[in-house]
């Protein structure tokens, strides 16, 4: 480590600091220079009342013309590095088949740009914006679209390979199949486990293809995938409330952790899913590709703990199955709170995530590759002269430096740390609600940037390479 006296905590030599994004968030340009739609397009179009303040995804924060001065921006706040996703639906506006030269040309401008400015790119290939052409065939349901993923994502390692040395293939797959088909806040909103089950499933499959595609091309970056884990905590130490917690994890973090690091899928969840009748069609010689297709590095996004305990009543048989059939969540007396977005603040579930990755499942390199603070409102933070005094999200992101700090003393092989996100994007229905920049974006005033207290307080951190 590089031994700062100013600084308290300090962080080993090469850290990443940076902030992460993802296309449809933040390009804008949602149908110029030959993007197909995607299923926010799509979705907007026919229920745009479901979007915060009916804001879409057409415009967002116009990275797709402002790339150059965000880099720039990106550099004067100490990012050394930055994940961005590629947009499938804008290089292959159908999904497949014929691709868009101003999307080749695009993303090597962009991926150009961060290279001159000394910011990595990280980049990620599926980002929830499944392209509509392929939604109409089902998405990740139809196994077709396993095949039309692994071509897109090996055309991109063949075009940006050279320059992009991490790759993600995924950003927190579980999330599509709880919103899209559970809990109905991504489209197609169906209700419906055993497709759930299946589209989680033929995710994994195309991230494991995907990953034998780059290791079949000689590639010679890493590559991996972005989970959202959420630590999961029993009410107490109650043998039937350790159960539940322990389903829950393995319905929530497991099933995605399992089979990208350990290429097999937990045990408990395969036996529910028997049981239950909702295991997925596996076709011959998948679990060889999953098994030796693991990934090289892990994203991890931590937001929130999941508290549960066990099911005070019985479900209700005729009800949709849903995974807390197993347990129930559980509001724990007390607890710090984000209430803008409703989310838990436990600033220790980030250490006990990379403790966990380092005990059980071989000290693995990771990063955090998102962790943030939504707020609603922010505008009435700006002082006199003009600045975002946003000492919350410095508060936010130092007490969770802080466990990270602590888990790197006690052995964790994290990398780095990138705060969700750069600059306030566009939210998923939720659209500019809770802005969660290090920069803010002016909707009013053509998108104008300035950077926040805590942009000018990461700068610091990152030249430091501490705090
Ligand atoms: C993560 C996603 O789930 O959390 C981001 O990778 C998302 O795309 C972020 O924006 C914050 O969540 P939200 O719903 O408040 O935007």
């Amino acid at each position: 480590m590089s031994v700062n006296n100013e600084v308290k905590y300090n962080f080993p030599d090469n850290f990443w600091w940076g902030s992460a994004a993802s296309a449809t968030q933040t390009e804008g340009a949602a149908n110029v220079d030959g993007k197909g739609q995607n299923i926010w397009d799509y979705w907007y179009e026919q229920q745009p009342e479901r979007f915060f303040d009916g804001v879409g995804p057409q415009d967002t924060s116009q990275f797709y013309v402002k790339y150059k001065e965000d880099i720039k921006l990106m550099k004067e706040i100490g990012h050394n590095s930055f994940r961005m996703s590629i947009s499938w639906s804008r290089l292959f506006p159908e999904g497949k088949g014929e691709i868009n030269p101003k999307a080749v040309e695009f993303y090597n401008n962009v991926i150009n740009e961060f290279i001159e400015n000394g910011v990595e790119p990280f980049v990620g290939l599926f980002h929830f914006d499944m392209p509509m052409e392929l939604q109409k065939i089902g998405g990740w349901a139809n196994r077709e679209v396993v095949d039309a993923y692994v071509n897109y994502t090996s055309i991109c390692f063949e075009l940006f390979g050279d320059r992009v040395k991490k790759w993600f293939t995924h950003n927190e797959p579980i999330v599509p199949v709880e919103g899209g088909y559970l809990y109905d806040f991504h489209y197609p909103n169906e209700v419906d486990f055993k497709k759930a089950v299946q589209v989680g499933y033929h995710t994994i499959l195309a991230s494991a293809k995907a990953i034998q595609a780059y290791k079949n091309q000689g590639q010679d970056g890493k590559i991996g995938i972005v989970l959202n884990l959420t630590p999961s905590y029993p009410r107490s130490q109650n043998p039937a409330d350790v159960k539940a917690s322990v389903l829950a994890d393995a319905f929530f973090n497991r099933s995605f952790l399992d089979p990208s690091v350990k290429g097999e899928f937990p045990q408990e969840l395969v036996a529910i899913l028997k049981e239950e009748g909702f295991m997925p069609e596996i076709a011959d010689g998948d679990l060889e590709i999953i098994r030796n297709n693991t990934v090289d590095i892990l994203g991890v996004n931590y937001y929130q703990p999941r508290r549960v305990k066990a099911k005070e009543h019985l479900p209700n048989p005729e009800a949709p199955f849903m995974p807390d059939r197993y347990f129930d969540n559980y509001v724990m007396p007390g607890r710090k709170m984000n209430p803008h977005r409703g989310w838990e603040i436990y600033e220790k579930g980030i250490y006990d995530i990379l403790i966990n990755l380092k005990d059980n499942y071989g000290n693995i390199e990771c990063f955090i590759s998102e962790n943030g603070m939504g707020v609603e409102g922010e505008e009435k933070f700006r002082d006199e002269t003009g600045i975002i005094q946003d000492d919350y999200r410095i508060e936010f992101i130092s007490d969770h430096l802080k466990w990270v700090h602590q888990a790197i003393a006690e052995g964790s092989n994290v990398k780095g740390y990138h705060l969700w996100t750069f600059m306030d994007n566009w939210s998923w229905t939720n659209a500019y609600k809770n802005r969660y920049g290090f920069v803010s974006v002016n909707l009013n005033k053509d998108g104008e940037r300035t950077v926040k207290k805590s942009g000018q307080w990461f700068k610091a951190v990152a030249e430091n390479n501490g705090f």
